[in-house]
C-alpha cells in the first residue's frame, strides 16, 4: 500500500463552497487569528457552549517537563449533559436526537427525540445515584451499540461521574484491568451484544471480569436480547426494572471546566494501556466545534459516524460533538457486511444521511466486494464523506470518492488521536482542494511542527519529513494519564521538550500540506484500532510454552497493518500448527479478537544487541519483506539469527 505525497487535488464544487461554514479566505483569517491570540480566539468560541458560571480565564498551559499542566476555561462551570440535551429542549425537543439502527435490518429501529433523551438520561442518572455513584466516581461502560450506551455516558456526565468505556470486543481480562485501573464503582453492561448476526455474551464476560475486581463493584445490566444470564444477588442490578421506577427529574450537576469527563484507555508504545483523561469544558468546546466545521454540519442534517462508542471517535462524533450541536446522530449496532456488503449504503438511503464518517479499513473491505453493493442504493442525500483512524491509500480514496460519493462529496481525511479529543488536521471541505491520502491542514489553534527525529531540531520549509509535534495546547487536549501524571509527562513531553509529541511521523509537501506517515513508536494500527506491540508480547509470554516474543506490524491489504509475531519457545517445546492456533486463541482471550496475531513465525533466536536488547527495526524489515534495507547488523550479538529468520519468514497470504 503506497501513499504518494504528490497527486491530483480535488477542489470542492462552487456550490459547496458558497454554502460552507468556512471557505478558503475564512480559513486563512481564522487560522491566523487562532495562532496569533489563542486566548481571544478560544475565549470567543468557548461561547458556543452554555456555561453555568461563565469563564473569565481561557488558556493556562505549561508544557515544561516536570510541571506539565493544561487548563482551559478553568474558572467556568457547566454540565455537558445539559449542553447535549437540556439546552435543546425549548427549540428542538421533538426533533430526533439519536437514530438507532439495530444489527438486523428486520428488527425495529428507534428514533429518540431530545425530549425522550432527556427522560432516559435523567432516569439512568437517578439509577446510578441509587447505586451510590456520585461526583468524581468512576463508572465503566461495557455495552453494545445501543441507545443505553449513550444514555449511560450522558447520565455520568449529568451527575459528574467519570465514565470509562471499554470496547465490547475486549476480553474479560482486559475489562478487569480497566475496572481495577480506574477503581470503578459500577460496571454497566448488557446481557448480550448482537453484531453481524452473532451474540457476544457481554454479561458473562463481565461476570468473569468481576471475579478479579473488588467485590464492592456493582453491575448494572441492560436488557438487549433477553438472553439468559447468571445473576449475583446484591451485586447485579436490573437496569430496566430500576429505570421504570426511577424519577425522570435529575438536575445536572454544576461541574468545573477542569473536572474529568471521561477516562478512555488506549494503547501506547510501552507497558499496559493508559487511561487518557479528558475534562469537561475544553473537550466539549472542541468536540462541538470540530463536528460542525470539519463536517460542515448544518441544521437538519443526519450525521452518521460508524465508529463504536468504545473508541474516542464514538465519544466525540457519535455522542458529544453532534448532540452538543443539536444534531441528529445515527448509532449503528451492526457491521458493514451484515446481512451483506450493502448495509452501510442501505442505512444511508433509509435515513437520508448527509455526512458519513468511517475508517479506511471498512472502505477497503467494501471496495473488495465490488461496486454492485453500492450501486443498488440511492445515496443522493450524501453531502460529505469522512475517514479516520489510519492513512487512506489513494485506491480506496478514489473508490470512496467516485463510487460512494458520486464524485460530488468532499472527503475529509481527519487525523487525530484519543489524546487530542477531536480533529487536529483535516481538509476543511469548503476551503481546501483535497489530495487523496493527505490530512492537509491544521484545525484552528493547532500549530504542527516537524522535527528531526534524532536531534529534535525544527525542520523548516516545505517538502520535508520528520516526527510530528504540536507546538501549543488546544482545548480538547488530554490532561493527564489516570493515576499517573508522570507517565503523561514522560510519554508526550519528554522526547521533544516544549512540544506535545504525537507519536506519528509526517511529511509536509511542496505546497505545505501534511501527510501522516504512520507511527514512529511501537504502536501499530490494525483495522484502524490502536494496538501496542508490547501488549501483545506480554500476552504471548504469559503462555507457558513461550519463552520470548517480539511483535511488529506488516502491511496488510485490508487491515492497513497486520500483527506479525516472532516466537521463541521454551526449551523442549515443539513448534506445531496446533500451537500456532492455540497461541492465536490465547491472545484473543487475553486481550480480545482485535489483537489476534495474523502471522506467527517460530524464531529459535531473536536479533539482539550484545546488551540483550531486541533490535525491532530488523524484525520490522523482515516482516515487511524489505531485506535489502536491514541496515547495520554488526552490533548484533549473533548476526546469523537474521539469516535464519529471513529464511523462515512467513509468506504474506
Ligand atoms: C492514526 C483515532 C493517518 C495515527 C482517532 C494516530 C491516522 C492514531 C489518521 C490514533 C488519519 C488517526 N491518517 N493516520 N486520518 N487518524 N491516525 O487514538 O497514527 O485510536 O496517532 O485515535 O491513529 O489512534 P486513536
Amino acid at each position: 500500500m503506497s501513499i504518494p505525497h504528490k497527486s491530483a487535488a480535488f477542489a470542492p464544487t462552487e456550490e459547496f463552497v458558497s454554502n460552507a461554514h468556512v471557505d478558503a479566505a475564512k480559513y486563512d483569517s481564522m487560522y491566523a487569528a487562532s495562532i496569533a491570540d489563542p486566548d481571544a480566539f478560544w475565549g470567543e468560541h468557548g461561547k458556543r457552549i452554555d456555561w453555568m458560571k461563565p469563564y473569565t480565564q481561557v488558556k493556562d498551559v505549561n508544557y515544561a517537563l516536570g510541571n506539565v499542566s493544561i487548563n482551559w476555561y478553568a474558572d467556568g462551570t457547566l454540565n455537558v449533559s445539559a449542553n447535549c440535551i437540556d439546552r435543546h429542549l425549548a427549540t428542538r425537543g421533538d426533533q430526533t436526537a439519536i437514530i438507532w439502527e439495530p444489527d438486523s435490518p428486520t428488527d425495529e429501529a428507534l428514533q429518540i427525540t431530545y425530549k425522550q433523551l432527556h427522560v432516559s438520561v435523567s432516569k439512568m442518572a437517578n439509577v446510578l445515584k441509587g447505586l451510590g455513584v456520585g461526583k468524581g466516581d468512576r463508572v465503566v461502560i461495557y455495552m453494545p451499540m445501543i441507545p443505553e450506551a449513550a444514555y449511560a455516558m450522558l447520565a455520568c456526565a449529568r451527575i459528574g461521574a467519570i465514565h470509562s468505556i471499554v470496547f465490547a470486543g475486549f476480553s474479560p481480562d482486559a475489562l478487569a484491568a480497566r475496572v481495577n485501573g480506574s477503581e470503578a464503582k459500577v460496571v454497566i453492561t448488557a446481557d448480550e451484544a448482537p453484531r453481524g448476526g452473532r451474540n457476544t455474551p457481554l454479561k458473562s464476560n463481565a461476570d468473569q471480569a468481576l471475579l478479579h475486581t473488588s467485590d464492592k463493584v456493582k453491575c448494572l445490566v441492560v436488557k438487549r436480547t433477553g438472553g439468559q444470564t447468571t445473576w449475583v444477588e446484591g451485586r447485579d442490578y436490573d437496569y430496566n426494572a430500576l429505570a421504570t421506577e426511577a424519577s425522570a427529574d435529575c438536575p445536572p450537576e454544576e461541574m468545573n471546566a477542569e473536572d474529568p469527563l471521561f477516562v478512555l484507555y488506549t494503547s501506547g508504545s510501552t507497558g499496559m494501556p493508559k487511561g487518557v483523561v479528558h475534562t469537561t469544558g475544553g473537550y466539549i468546546v472542541y468536540a462541538s466545534m470540530t463536528h460542525e466545521i470539519t463536517f460542515d454540519y448544518k441544521e437538519g442534517d443526519v450525521f452518521w459516524c460508524t465508529a463504536d462508542v468504545g473508541w474516542v471517535t464514538g465519544h466525540s462524533y457519535i455522542v458529544y460533538g453532534p448532540l452538543a450541536n443539536g444534531a441528529t446522530t445515527l448509532m449503528f449496532e451492526g457491521v458493514p457486511t451484515y446481512p451483506d456488503a450493502s448495509r452501510f449504503w442501505q442505512v444511508c438511503e433509509k435515513y437520508k444521511v448527509a455526512q458519513f464518517y468511517t475508517a479506511p479499513t471498512a472502505i477497503r473491505a467494501l471496495m473488495a466486494q465490488g461496486d454492485e453493493f453500492v450501486k443498488g442504493t440511492d445515496l443522493s442525500s450524501l453531502k460529505l464523506l469522512g475517514t479516520v483512524g489510519e492513512p487512506i491509500n489513494p485506491e480506496a480514496w478514489n473508490w470512496y470518492n467516485e463510487v460512494v460519493g458520486g464524485g460530488n462529496c468532499p472527503i475529509v481525511d481527519t487525523w487525530w488521536q484519543t489524546e487530542t479529543g477531536g480533529h487536529l488536521m483535516t481538509p476543511l471541505p469548503g476551503a481546501h482542494a483535497m489530495k487523496p491520502g493527505s490530512a492537509m491542514k491544521p484545525f484552528f489553534g493547532i500549530e504542527p511542527v516537524v522535527l528531526e527525529p534524532a536531534t529534535g531540531e525544527i525542520v523548516e520549509g516545505n517538502d520535508v519529513e520528520g516526527v510530528l509535534c504540536i507546538k501549543d495546547s488546544w482545548p480538547g487536549q488530554m490532561r493527564s494519564v489516570w493515576g499517573d501524571h508522570e507517565r503523561f509527562e514522560k510519554t508526550y513531553f519528554a522526547d521533544y521538550e516544549g512540544y506535545y509529541f504525537t507519536g506519528d511521523g509526517c511529511k509536509r509537501d511542496a505546497d505545505g500540506d501534511y501527510w501522516i506517515t504512520g507511527r514512529v513508536d511501537d504502536v501499530i494500527n490494525v483495522s484502524g484500532h490502536r494496538m501496542g506491540t508490547a501488549e501483545v508480547e506480554s500476552a504471548l509470554v504469559a503462555h507457558p510454552k513461550v519463552a520470548e516474543a517480539a511483535v511488529v506490524g506488516y502491511p496488510h491489504d485490508i487491515k492497513g497493518q497486520g500483527i506479525y509475531c516472532y516466537i521463541t519457545l521454551m526449551n523442549g517445546e515443539v513448534a506445531t500448527e496446533e500451537l500456532r492456533f492455540e497461541l492465536r486463541k490465547w491472545v484473543r482471550t487475553e486481550i480480545g479478537p482485535i489483537a489476534s496475531p495474523d502471522l506467527i513465525q517460530w524464531a529459535p533466536g531473536l536479533p539482539k544487541t550484545r546488551s540483550g536488547k531486541i533490535m525491532r527495526r530488523i524484525l520490522r524489515k523482515i516482516a515487511e519483506n524489505d531485506f535489502g534495507a536491514l541496515g547495520d547488523t554488526s552490533t548484533l550479538a549473533d548476526p546469523s539469527v537474521v539469516e535464519e529468520l529471513i529464511k523462515n519468514r512467513m509468506v504474506i497470504p
